[in-house]
C-alpha cells in the first residue's frame, strides 16, 4: 500500500500535468477537493514533503504561472489511506494578482456565454431544424427555405449547430447527428426531447433571466408572473406543451423506478402528480399484475388518457382528477411522489407526507423521488442545487433537500424502514413503509 506522501507525489503530479480528476483519487468520499480550483495556466508545485504525524503530512510548495510563484504550505490529515482533511495557508492577495496577471480566465467566460450556446440549441428546436433533417441531409438554401428563416443569420446559424457538433455538415449538406436524430429528429419517438426542450426555452429561461430579483426578493420569477401550476390549470395548450415536457424529462429514470423497486409485492400504485401518466404506464407495462391510479390537477386528463391509450392500459389504470394541497390522496398501496416534495415549500411537504400515510394501509410504502443533495453540500450537489435555484426562481417550493432531511421528515410522519437508493442520473428513490 503506498504511504501518504507517496499519495500526495501522486496527486502534486497530476495537478501540475492539469489532471485534476486523477488528482481528487486521494480525497475520501465528500471531503471537498483542494488546493481550491485554479485557471489552467496557474499550478501547484510541492517543493518538500514533511510527515509530521502518522496520519498527517506538511507539505512546502508554491502556486506557479511562468516565472512567478506564491508560496503556500499545506496540512493534509489522511485515514485509511484517504484524505479526510486538508488546509491551504498562502498569501490571497499575492494568489489574486498571479491569478489576474496570467492569461487564463479559469473559464469564467464560458459561463458567461453558456446561455448562447442553449440559445443556439432552443432556437433550432423552435425552428424545427432537427424534424426538418429528419428524412435525410439537406444543403443550406433548401434548409432555409424550408424553415422560413431570413438570408441573414441562416448560413452562420446552421455552421454554429454543425461547429457545436448538433449537425453533421458535408459540401454545405447539413444532417442530424445520431444524437440529434435520436432524441429530436422524430416528434413521436419514446426519445425524443424537443417538449422538454421548447418548454425549458420558452419558460425557464425566462425565470432564470430573472435569477438575481429572486434571490434579492426571494420572489418566484415565473413566465408571466402567474404561479405555472395556475397558468397550466388555465391553458389547455399550455397544458399540452407542460405535459410534453414532463414527458421528455423522465425517459431512463421510467425505466429505473420499474426495475428500482420489489413491485411485486403491491397491487395498486397510485402516481401524484403523474402528469401524462408516462411513468405509470412504464410500470404497469412492466408489471402485468399491477393495477395503478394517475392523480393530478383535472388539466391533465386528457394527456393521461391518450397514454394509457397508447399503451393499451384502460383496464388497469385510471384517472383521478384532485388538488393535492386542498384534498385527500387516493388510497392505494404504494404511492409515488416523483419530482413532487422539491416543488413545494416544508409546510406542504409534510402536510403531503402526513396525508400520503393517511392514505396508506398499514405495510404499504410511500416511493419519493428527486434530485438530492449530499450532506456535505459540495460538487457533487452541484445539480440538486441548482433544482433548489429552480425552484425560487419559477416555483413557489425548494430548498433542494439530502436523503437525511427526507427520512428525519417521514419519521416525524410516521413511516418506518427508510431507505434510499440511486436511480439514473441525479435521481435518487427514497422509501419508507407505514
Ligand atoms: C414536476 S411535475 C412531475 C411530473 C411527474 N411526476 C414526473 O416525475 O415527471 C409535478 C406534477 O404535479 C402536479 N401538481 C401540481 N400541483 C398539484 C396539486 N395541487 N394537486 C395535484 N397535482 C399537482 C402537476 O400538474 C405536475 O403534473
Amino acid at each position: 500500500m503506498p504511504t501518504n506522501e507517496e499519495l500526495l507525489r501522486t496527486h502534486y503530479s497530476a495537478l501540475g500535468r492539469g489532471d485534476p480528476d486523477a488528482a481528487a483519487d486521494v480525497f475520501a468520499d465528500g471531503v471537498p477537493s483542494a488546493p481550491p480550483p485554479l485557471p489552467n495556466d496557474v499550478r501547484p508545485r510541492a517543493r518538500e514533503f514533511v510527515p509530521a504525524s502518522d496520519e498527517r503530512v506538511v507539505v512546502l510548495g508554491d502556486y506557479r504561472a511562468g516565472d512567478e510563484a506564491v508560496p503556500f504550505v499545506h496540512t493534509w490529515r489522511f485515514a485509511d489511506g484517504k484524505v479526510v482533511e486538508v488546509t491551504d495557508v498562502h498569501d490571497a492577495a499575492r494568489l489574486g494578482a498571479l491569478i489576474a496577471g496570467a492569461g487564463d480566465d479559469g473559464g469564467l467566460r464560458d459561463m458567461a456565454t453558456g446561455f448562447m450556446v442553449s440559445q443556439v440549441l432552443h432556437a433550432a428546436v423552435d425552428v424545427g431544424v432537427f424534424t426538418a433533417l429528419r428524412d435525410g441531409p439537406m444543403d443550406g438554401e433548401s434548409l432555409r427555405r424550408r424553415l422560413g428563416l431570413h438570408e441573414r443569420g441562416a448560413r452562420d446559424f446552421f455552421d454554429a449547430l454543425a461547429a457545436l457538433g448538433l449537425l453533421e455538415r458535408g459540401d454545405g449538406v447539413y444532417a442530424n447527428t445520431p444524437v440529434t436524430a435520436a432524441h429530436l429528429g422524430d416528434a413521436e419517438a419514446d426519445s425524443y426531447l424537443g417538449g422538454l426542450l421548447a418548454y425549458i426555452g420558452s419558460h425557464w429561461y425566462w425565470s432564470w433571466g430573472r435569477l438575481a430579483d429572486a434571490l434579492r426578493t426571494g420572489k418566484s420569477q415565473s413566465y408571466g408572473g402567474e404561479f405555472p401550476y395556475d397558468a397550466i390549470q388555465a391553458d389547455p395548450e399550455l397544458a399540452e406543451r407542460f405535459q410534453q415536457a414532463m414527458f421528455a424529462t423522465s425517459t431512463a429514470l421510467r425505466a429505473a423506478i420499474a426495475g428500482g423497486f420489489a413491485w411485486e409485492r403491491v397491487g395498486t400504485v397510485a402516481d401524484i402528480g403523474c402528469a401524462d401518466g408516462s411513468l405509470l404506464a412504464r410500470l404497469l407495462t412492466a408489471h402485468p399484475h399491477l393495477r395503478g391510479i394517475g392523480f393530478d390537477l383535472p388539466a391533465g386528463v386528457s394527456g393521461f388518457r391518450r397514454t394509457v391509450a397508447r399503451h393499451g392500459l384502460e383496464d388497469r389504470a385510471r384517472f383521478e382528477a384532485g388538488d393535492f394541497r386542498a384534498g385527500p390522496l387516493p388510497r392505494a398501496d404504494a404511492l409515488l411522489f416523483a419530482h413532487i416534495l422539491i416543488d413545494w415549500d416544508a409546510e406542504t411537504r409534510h402536510m403531503l407526507l402526513a396525508k400520503a400515510y393517511r392514505a396508506l394501509p398499514e405495510g404499504g410504502t410511500i416511493l419519493i423521488v428527486d434530485t438530492l443533495l449530499e450532506e456535505t453540500r459540495g460538487p457533487d450537489s452541484a445539480a440538486g442545487l441548482l433544482v433548489g435555484l429552480h425552484m425560487l426562481v419559477d416555483q413557489r417550493g425548494g430548498p433542494s433537500y439530502s436523503a437525511e432531511e427526507c427520512f428525519d421528515w417521514l419519521g416525524k410522519a410516521g413511516f418506518r424502514d427508510r431507505r434510499v437508493r440511486s436511480l439514473s442520473g441525479f435521481d435518487r428513490l427514497i422509501t419508507a413503509v407505514k
